[in-house]
């Protein structure tokens, strides 16, 4: 099963760094017309916006009202392609791109020369405001410093692949010539041009098929791999979530879900029994979530423990509370479990 996983996911990476002569990426509007559905969900979803131009953004528009960074020493100005931020004692950086749709933040990135840069301040929804950018250095000590953090090529790339779509890797760096920025549909069916002509020419419905991925046919376990390429997994291969233990992995919904015993004990639980990939996310009160609890939970299913505490109510807002890994970061504990909420309190909102 693992195996199947690995390279199913190595398959999908292969054609977004290489994609095949024959397919293309082609947008999603080119989508809408057969999957009208999907379509109209998925492209005002947080997934479609988590990068963006910066202009028009909510980010974008509070940098340019302010004029000035929060410690007043840089100055903020509208162009014609981004907006351009000047330090007196560096070069202009251009900021170009939003990173996140805003939900809880949202961070410019821009070009310093040929290098990248993460802007030193963002945008966070809690407080409406300017803030500096979670895990950068509390100090800083260059005039470059004050603008931000350069990213190397590797780096940038990643985050441009995470956010978007049809990002490429060169020796040199990011390829942004073919991006759709954020994530859209072919970020996570692959490259569509054969399905579509697969269709047109009438093809049998095993073709139309085989010529597009559907994540929603791999085991659970593979499913949550498919997420993980970019909401992280477990272990050194794989990418930076940290340790199990580590109040920051709370951050990381995969890595959570694999170590519950509801996931390893359960085996068929994956992140679709609870949320929709064309969908945002519903409130925590939503009774989605209890009623996938209860089929496993239920007083009828004899192989698996009752809550002796309550058999009504809200199962998510005990199991899975709510952790803060920064002042203005706020996310849920995806390891289903009893938690202690002594020590919980105690781990995840002291120096996070
Ligand atoms: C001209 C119409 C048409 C267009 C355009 C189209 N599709 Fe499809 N798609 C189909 C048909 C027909 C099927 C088969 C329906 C079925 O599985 O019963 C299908 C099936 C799918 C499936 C399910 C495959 C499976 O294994 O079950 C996915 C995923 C999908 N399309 C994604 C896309 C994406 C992404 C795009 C845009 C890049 C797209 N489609 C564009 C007609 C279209
Ligand atoms: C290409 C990378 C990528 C993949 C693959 C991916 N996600 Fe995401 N996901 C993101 C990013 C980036 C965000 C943050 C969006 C934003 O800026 O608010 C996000 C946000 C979310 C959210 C929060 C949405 C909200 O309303 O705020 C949920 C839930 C989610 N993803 C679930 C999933 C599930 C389930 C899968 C697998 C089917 C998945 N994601 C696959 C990158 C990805
Ligand atoms: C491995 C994939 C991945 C990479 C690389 C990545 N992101 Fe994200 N990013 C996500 C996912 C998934 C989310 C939504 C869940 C979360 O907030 O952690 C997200 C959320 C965000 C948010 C929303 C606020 C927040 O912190 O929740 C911002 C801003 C952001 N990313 C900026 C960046 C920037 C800037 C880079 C590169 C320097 C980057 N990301 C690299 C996957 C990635
Ligand atoms: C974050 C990843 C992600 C994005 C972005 C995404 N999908 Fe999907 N899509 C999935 C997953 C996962 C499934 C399987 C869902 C399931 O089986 O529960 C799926 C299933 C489908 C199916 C099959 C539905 C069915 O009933 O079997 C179609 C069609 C489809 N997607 C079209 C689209 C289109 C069109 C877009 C863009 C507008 C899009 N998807 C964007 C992850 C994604
Ligand atoms: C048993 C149900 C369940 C499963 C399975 C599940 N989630 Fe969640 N998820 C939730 C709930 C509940 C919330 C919080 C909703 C709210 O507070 O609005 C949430 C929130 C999120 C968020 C928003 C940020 C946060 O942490 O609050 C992301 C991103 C996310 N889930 C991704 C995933 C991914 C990826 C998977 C698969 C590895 C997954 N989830 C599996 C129930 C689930
Ligand atoms: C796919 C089936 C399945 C689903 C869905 C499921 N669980 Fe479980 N869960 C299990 C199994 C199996 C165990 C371990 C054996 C047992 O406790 O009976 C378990 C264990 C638990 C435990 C004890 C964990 C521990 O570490 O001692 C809690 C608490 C729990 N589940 C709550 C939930 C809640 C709340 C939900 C919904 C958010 C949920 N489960 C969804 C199957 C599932
Ligand atoms: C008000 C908080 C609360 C709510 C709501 C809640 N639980 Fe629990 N649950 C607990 C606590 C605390 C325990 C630890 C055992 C105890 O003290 O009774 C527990 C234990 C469990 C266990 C493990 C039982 C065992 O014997 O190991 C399971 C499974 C479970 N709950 C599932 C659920 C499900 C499913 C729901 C929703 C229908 C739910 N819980 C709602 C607080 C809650």
């Amino acid at each position: 099963m693992i195996l199947y996983g690995v390279r199913w996911i190595a398959k999908l990476t292969m054609l977004f760094a290489a994609p095949l002569c024959a397919v293309e990426y082609v947008g999603s509007t080119a989508c809408s017309p057969c999957h009208v559905n999907e379509y109209d969900r998925q492209s005002t979803s947080h997934h479609s916006h988590a990068l963006q131009r910066i202009q028009g953004t909510v980010l974008g528009r509070r940098l340019l009202q302010q004029g000035r960074s929060p410690d007043g020493r840089l100055g903020y100005e509208s162009s014609p392609d981004g907006i351009v931020v000047h330090e007196k004692d560096a070069p202009d950086v251009l900021l170009e791109w939003a990173f996140g749709a805003g939900v809880q933040g949202s961070t410019a990135v821009g070009q310093l020369g040929n290098q990248f840069i993460e802007h030193r301040f963002s945008y966070y929804s809690r407080i409406q405001d300017l803030a500096p950018t979670f895990g950068h250095p509390p100090r800083v000590i260059t005039p470059i410093a004050e603008l931000g953090v350069l990213q190397d090529s590797k780096t940038i790339t990643r985050c441009f692949s995470c956010h978007g779509t049809g990002a490429q890797q060169t020796p040199s760096g990011p390829d942004l010539t073919g991006l759709l920025p954020g994530v859209q549909c072919e970020r996570c069916h692959g490259p569509g041009s054969s399905h579509i002509q697969a269709v047109r020419d009438g093809a049998q419905l095993a073709i139309i098929r085989r010529e597009i991925a559907n994540p929603g046919r791999l085991p659970a376990l593979a499913q949550i791999q498919f997420c993980g390429q970019c909401h992280r997994l477990p272990g050194p291969d794989t990418g930076d979530a940290p340790e199990l233990e580590n109040p920051v992995t709370i951050r990381f919904a995969p890595v959570g879900l694999l170590a519950s015993r509801c996931f390893r004990e359960g085996k068929t639980l994956s992140c679709l029994n609870c949320h929709n990939p064309h969908e945002d996310l519903k409130p925590r009160t939503d009774l989605s979530y209890t009623r996938t609890c209860v089929r496993c939970h239920a007083a009828d299913t004899q192989s698996v423990k009752l809550c002796r505490r309550k058999q009504g109510g809200i199962c998510v807002t005990c199991h899975m509370p709510q952790g803060s890994v920064s002042p203005y970061l706020t996310f849920t504990d995806h390891r289903i479990r009893v938690v202690d909420s002594k020590s919980s309190a105690k781990g995840r909102n002291g120096a996070f």
